[in-house]
């Protein structure tokens, strides 16, 4: 074999090891894989910055969706129950308490090693029957105190993280007439965080919301920060709900919310990312789950990607997704969990929100488990500004 045909053969060689390195990293993060020496996972990727979690649903705390606890525990390092730890299945009736799934979710971030957080233990909706019926506030106060001093005491030293209160706020910055409100009084947010922290001291306990992007209702939040800052109650975050669309909020807003947050000595946890990429009906944003569009459901003007997201859309959505995470590696130092609220698109809530029935892509797993393009994208981004 003359020199210059072995140079060649070297070099074929070479390039044929190359890429069989380089497509077997690429299998690799198609499909998740536990050997996280092998490839890079959403979590691993951002260890050092903050938690990568996801929220789950029942099927996934009971083992029914094997492909969905792959993914869970492979790519995400915190999670959060979609609804198995709200009011309505946690105490439907007075005093009458059931943790079964509960105690599985638990076990399951145990586990896994997982940042494990607890969504919600004060929130308006979801709540039991019962509660709504509450007239006197004597009793509003016992059932709450009760109910936040048994759960949080219940999961003790295991659960991190704790959505204390939820979308406590209107619009405008002013406390919801929530059943709360009106029969605790306007301090009753101090009251739970108070009940909280003497429950567990170390978890970490979180006011959490959704359109924090608006000024007014941000200012809200802000001051109540504040005021249980100056009150001496422990309040150790503000989650932002992130329930968002392809160009709603802005950047420039978003920016704005993790400045103003970390300027009450507070970090942020964006508790529940999704991305619709529908159209919206009328000039609706945000998370408020009494609103339903049922005018519109069938109208396939309102569900344009029954079959499949085209490339375009595709597209956007993962420079959407570039450009959020962009914004939170240039934060870390402001930001402490980025939880996306659902694994994978088949059984993300914007399915059947605000208009039921439609098909939504609002996750970076796809209606097969597999990653889409907007997964890659936020995985090849810098962890340094
Ligand atoms: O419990 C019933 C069950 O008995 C019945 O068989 C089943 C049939 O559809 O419905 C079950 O209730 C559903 C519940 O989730 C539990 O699975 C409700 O229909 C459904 O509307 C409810 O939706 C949840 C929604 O909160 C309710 O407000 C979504 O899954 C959940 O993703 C969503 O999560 C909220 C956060 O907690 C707070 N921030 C906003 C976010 C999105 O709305």
């Amino acid at each position: 074999m003359n020199n210059k045909f072995k140079n060649i053969t070297y070099v074929t060689v070479f390039y044929t090891v190359i890429c069989l390195i380089g497509c077997s990293n690429i299998a690799s993060t198609s499909i998740a894989s536990n050997d996280t020496s092998v490839s890079d996972t959403l979590y691993s990727h951002f260890k050092e910055l903050f938690h990568v979690g996801a929220a789950i649903n029942e099927e996934t705390i009971l083992g029914y969706d094997s492909q969905s606890e792959k993914i869970v525990t492979t790519e995400f390092n915190s999670i959060t129950p979609e609804n198995s730890l709200k009011w309505m299945f946690i105490q439907p009736k007075p005093n009458e308490f059931n943790f079964s799934v509960a105690d599985k979710y638990v076990q399951l971030g145990l586990d896994n090693n997982m940042h494990i957080v607890g969504h919600a233990l004060v929130w308006h909706s979801q709540l039991a029957d019962f509660m709504q019926d509450i007239q006197n506030s004597a009793e509003m106060n016992a059932h709450v105190q009760n109910h936040v001093n048994t759960v949080v005491s219940r999961y003790k030293g295991k659960i991190n993280a704790w959505d204390v209160v939820n979308e406590a706020f209107n619009e405008d910055g002013s406390l919801r007439e929530s059943v709360f409100y009106n029969q605790m009084g306007e301090d009753y947010i101090d009251q739970v965080f108070r009940w909280a922290a003497k429950a567990d001291p170390d978890a970490d306990l979180i006011y959490n919301d959704y359109n924090v992007y608006k000024p007014l209702k941000r200012a809200g939040i802000l001051r109540l920060v504040e005021k249980l800052k100056s009150n001496g109650t422990k309040i150790s975050g503000v989650g932002v709900q992130a329930h968002w669309d392809l160009n709603s909020p802005s950047l420039k807003e978003i920016e704005q919310i993790i400045l103003d947050i970390a300027s009450v000595g507070v970090p942020v946890s964006f508790t529940e990312l999704d991305i619709s990429v529908l159209p919206s009906p009328w000039e609706m944003v945000g998370a408020e789950v009494s609103q339903n569009f049922s005018i519109f459901e069938g109208d396939p003007k309102m569900n344009p990607y029954p079959n499949g997201l085209p490339d375009v859309i595709q597209n956007q959505l993962a420079k959407r997704y570039e450009d959020i995470f962009k914004l939170f590696v240039k934060h870390k130092d402001k930001i402490s969990r980025v939880t996306f609220w659902g694994v994978m698109d088949k059984h993300s809530w914007l399915n059947d929100w605000p208009i039921k029935g439609r098909t939504n892509y609002p996750l970076l797993f796809d209606r097969n488990y597999q990653p889409k393009k907007a997964y890659q994208t936020v995985l090849d981004l810098s962890t340094t500004d």
